[in-house]
């Protein structure tokens, strides 16, 4: 397989974000041609991918081999050949500010749609591209008609831009807002179905739920859900930041009425873009947030993106992060990932003074990993992690649940994940 030349790599690394993540060591000791980024299709995923598949993956992207970034919930890196499309996109217009490239792009935009739609099994008209998950929340709090004989069904464990935001504008709106709490340990599926069935009233317009929280790393019922709000009239929005590109996501079993994901976490995509999945019944119970030109091509896309101009070259990018993911298959990524996760918990339960705040059942989490490192304090944990060791995670302070979280994906190594634990370990025994 050939691997970019020096000079090709260094142009890369001048056009991806990422170069600006590298530390200088990095740069400074790695010969560039040994980092092993690879130029080539990725080879068919076999039957049982096993980590030499893994590793193809892992030199798809731009990361270094000694940087353990197991950090997915928060951003991800993109592929190569996402890397490569976003260059060939941008470079395509500024060499030819015409129309005729626009609209050519334009059609890389509804390529993505379509893919979006594929991935998720429904259709293109029920896809909006957005920002990201927070403007895709906001758009359902802000474009349905509520006021004072209406209340929102929430979970306490959502992320701000679907809690803060619908507190906001219930404000100024003057619907009610009813909160469900968050059990822990995770209480399982039933328990849920009964708090939310018991709290919904004749007033209750829309259930707001997180698919896989980002502060727990808890899987909700989602699915259970939806068909609790469909059966009793109430709309329902699936928060999918955690679940969509790294969770097999399947709306038309789960059959929410909103669906928001951020493409620029698991699925790999370019910065700044994101979904929102609006069910055809409800496309007559939105409007727009923002109104201007430029709108998507089909559906619920014109009415909900007329945006005004935005970075084509990145949306029609998204399409290469969505066939790439594809080509590999999404349900071989969930298990990957889930594999790595897995391992990572069964491997920190038993450091004596882990306390897990993820469960292990698969049925109530995915690949999100949040633990306490005993008395350890989680700041100067991850510091060092990243300084000494190259690991990347994400700390959680104060007194909800801290200690580290984790999020492996599928270009991450079982290496990475045992060197992590390993380091872990070493420092609960000598101290940070
Ligand atoms: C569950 C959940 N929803 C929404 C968001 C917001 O995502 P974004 O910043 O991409 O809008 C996050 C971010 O971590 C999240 O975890």
């Amino acid at each position: 397989m050939p691997a970019l030349s020096r000079r090709d790599f260094a142009r890369l690394l001048t056009l991806t974000t990422s170069a600006a993540l590298l530390p200088k060591r990095a740069f400074a000791e790695l010969p560039l041609d040994d980092w092993g980024l690879v130029d080539a299709p990725l080879p068919p995923t076999p039957l049982e991918p096993d980590e030499k598949f893994w590793q193809e993956v892992r030199s798809r992207f731009l990361l270094p081999p000694d940087l353990g970034f197991i950090n997915a919930a928060n951003l991800c890196p993109t592929s190569l050949p996402v890397v490569e499309a976003l260059e060939r996109n941008t470079r395509q217009y500024d060499a030819n500010p015409s129309n005729a490239v626009r609209a050519q792009l334009t059609q890389g935009r509804e390529e993505a749609r379509r893919l979006l739609a594929a991935a998720l099994r429904v259709t293109p008209e029920e896809i909006v591209i957005t920002r990201n998950t927070s403007e895709a929340n906001n758009l359902v709090s802000s474009g349905l008609q509520l006021g004072h004989d209406d209340d929102v069904l929430l979970f306490s464990d959502n992320h701000p831009s679907n809690l803060n935001a619908w507190r906001e504008k219930a404000k100024r709106f003057g619907f009610g807002v009813t909160v469900v709490l968050q059990v822990s340990p995770h209480p399982g599926t039933d328990y849920y179905v009964d708090a939310f069935s018991k709290a919904i009233t004749p007033r209750t317009r829309v259930l707001g739920v997180t698919h896989v929280s980002s502060n727990s790393g808890d899987m909700f019922p989602v699915a259970e859900l939806c068909r609790l709000a469909h059966e009793r009239g109430v709309m329902s929005l699936v928060d999918g930041a955690q679940s969509f590109g790294v969770l097999d996501v399947d709306l038309s079993t789960m059959r929410p009425d909103f669906y928001s994901g951020s493409a620029h976490k698991w699925p790999c995509g370019p910065k700044e873009t994101g979904l929102l999945y609006v069910n055809r019944e409800v496309h007559d119970r939105i409007w727009p947030s923002v109104i201007s030109l430029y709108a998507g091509a089909v559906g619920i896309s014109q009415k909900l993106e007329a945006n005004g101009q935005r970075d084509d070259a990145a949306l029609a990018a998204l399409a290469e992060a969505l066939k790439f993911q594809g080509a590999i298959g999404r349900a071989v990524i969930e298990r990957r990932a889930r594999q790595l996760a897995q391992h990572m918990i069964e491997r920190l339960k038993q450091l004596d003074g882990v306390t897990m705040w993820t469960p292990s059942d698969p049925t109530r989490s995915a690949a999100i990993v949040i633990f306490r490192p005993g008395a350890l304090d989680p700041r100067r944990l991850g510091a060092a992690l990243l300084e000494k060791d190259r690991i990347v995670c994400t700390t959680r302070a104060g007194a909800d649940r801290p200690g580290l979280r984790f999020s492996p994906h599928f270009y991450n190594t079982m290496d990475e994940v045992d060197r992590a634990v390993d380091s872990i370990r070493r420092y609960m025994a000598t101290g940070v």
